[in-house]
């Protein structure tokens, strides 16, 4: 097989444009939609959250809340305002942690088994959702008249609100300036956003969306992995396919599934590093305590990586469309009887330039290699083709289900030989590469 076809069916349709892989469905960024509901290994893998939840209507989102930190293997520990449990009731949060719900300050039996104190200081992150006004308020000025303000005031760790409140009370001054004073406080806000509220009014007082929620506590805790072997790395990572337009609906487009590349994305944040993942359309989820930029074109896959620079190390793992439809036509091609013409128009090779860069190179570039033949010398003649330091060369045949699979066999090409890899998931290979480029930077 080519070069040509390696992703696609391209090369040979070249002078048949009306059998090229014309992708009319919906893209999976418009859509949004997930293929799979367990994320590979979060940043919040292992991690202990104390979930409060004070008196708001956006208290009715916190069992999915829940749900989701869960199932990205966080555990959730529960403390319940008197005005949050109007909302929630502390039997269906306790059902969906797997925990006790604490709701008194004063019960015997809580403070005897486990004191506010240590509830605090047992987690690795305090989430406030919803954060009411008043919670902002107590928290603003210190005060401690329940278990929710007396563990915000007692804890130790890093500490993210999720404001939720009607327009007005989200606009006052009052608000605004307690805001402020816990910014300054290096507390972390996530929200709230713009649109309808609970209480009929329209603007600013939403309660950021789970997802967003969730991304801004693994962020979060990414900054906290001081300790990571990558902390204070910069890293720039590619993923997914491109889309090249052909007129505003129809596209040329790969099978790329983008899971090796987040996969990639995610085990370095784990690490430590600071993550910018770069990534075509792909129906995979954003990987927590990633900054994700989304991109379609090849062209502008390559904008963006020059916005990410500098970095210590940029990771290309992407399936970059070899050619791009140089005239696309600015509105929908008619079907007529005569089938059109395209004329492509060769992309630019983003590994190569980033390896090839005269001032700002990253200090380890990393590229893949997908082959269905004479893996290793082709591996070697792309590493040295492109300048890159490494290549992951993986073998994409036909029954090897490395494309669109969850498994990949590789080979590490790097300057001192080749190392065997054996078939590991993409999350395994993911995680071992990670460990690899940690001990690079470190030697
Ligand atoms: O040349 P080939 O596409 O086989 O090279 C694969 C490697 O080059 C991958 O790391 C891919 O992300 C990168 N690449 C790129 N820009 C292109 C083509 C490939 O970064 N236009």
């Amino acid at each position: 097989m080519t070069k040509l076809d390696k992703y696609s069916k391209i090369s040979i349709l070249w002078d048949v444009p009306s059998q090229l892989p014309w992708a009319l469905g919906s893209s999976p960024r418009a859509t949004g939609q997930r293929t799979h509901q367990k994320a590979d290994r979060s940043v919040l893998d292992n991690r202990r959250i104390l979930l409060i939840v004070s008196g708001g209507i956006a208290a009715v989102k916190v069992p999915d809340l829940i749900r989701r930190l869960r199932e990205r293997g966080a555990s959730v520990r529960c403390i319940l305002t008197r005005a949050g449990a109007q909302f929630v009731t502390p039997l269906s949060l306790a059902a969906l942690s797997g925990d006790k719900v604490y709701t008194e300050l004063f019960s015997l039996t809580d403070e005897s088994e486990m004191g506010h104190i240590r509830l605090s200081r047992e987690a690795d992150v305090v989430l406030v959702a919803p954060a009411t006004a008043d919670i902002m308020a107590k928290m603003a000025h210190g005060m401690a008249d329940d278990l929710a303000t007396t563990a915000l005031l007692a804890t130790d760790k890093p500490v993210i609100i999720a404001p939720s409140m009607n327009v007005m009370m989200w606009t006052h001054p009052a608000t605004q300036a307690n805001l402020a004073t816990l910014q300054g406080r290096q507390i972390t806000t996530v929200g709230p956003g713009a649109g309808d509220l609970a209480c009929g009014e329209v603007g600013d007082g939403r309660m950021a969306e789970v997802p967003e929620i969730i991304a801004a506590v693994g962020r979060l805790l990414r900054k906290d992995n001081r300790n990571g072997p990558l902390a204070r790395r910069r890293i720039l990572v590619t993923s997914g396919p491109t889309y090249e337009p052909i007129d505003p609906v129809r596209y040329l487009a790969n099978r790329s599934s983008g899971k090796q590349g987040h996969a990639i994305a995610a085990a370095l944040a784990n690490l430590g590093a600071d993550v910018t993942l770069v990534s075509g359309p792909t129906h995979e989820p954003a990987p927590d305590g990633v900054t994700l930029i989304r991109v379609e074109t090849a062209i502008d896959m390559l904008k963006a990586v020059r916005a990410g620079l500098p970095a210590d190390v940029a990771v290309c793992a992407a399936a970059v469309a070899d050619w791009g439809v140089s005239n696309p036509a600015p509105g929908k091609i008619k079907k007529g009887a005569k089938p059109p013409t395209l004329r492509l128009a060769p992309n630019p090779d983003i590994l190569a330039t980033l390896s090839q860069l005269s001032r700002g190179r990253p200090k380890l570039v990393v590229g893949f290699a997908a082959e269905t033949n004479n893996l290793l010398k082709n591996a070697k003649a792309k590493r040295a083709a492109k300048g890159c330091d490494w290549i992951v060369a993986n073998d994409v045949s036909p029954g090897t289900g490395a494309f669109g699979g969850d498994s990949n066999t590789v080979h590490l090409v790097t300057a001192d030989g080749v190392e065997d890899w054996p078939t590991m998931r993409k999350q395994a290979v993911a995680e071992r590469l990670a460990a690899r480029i940690a001990e690079a930077l470190s030697a």
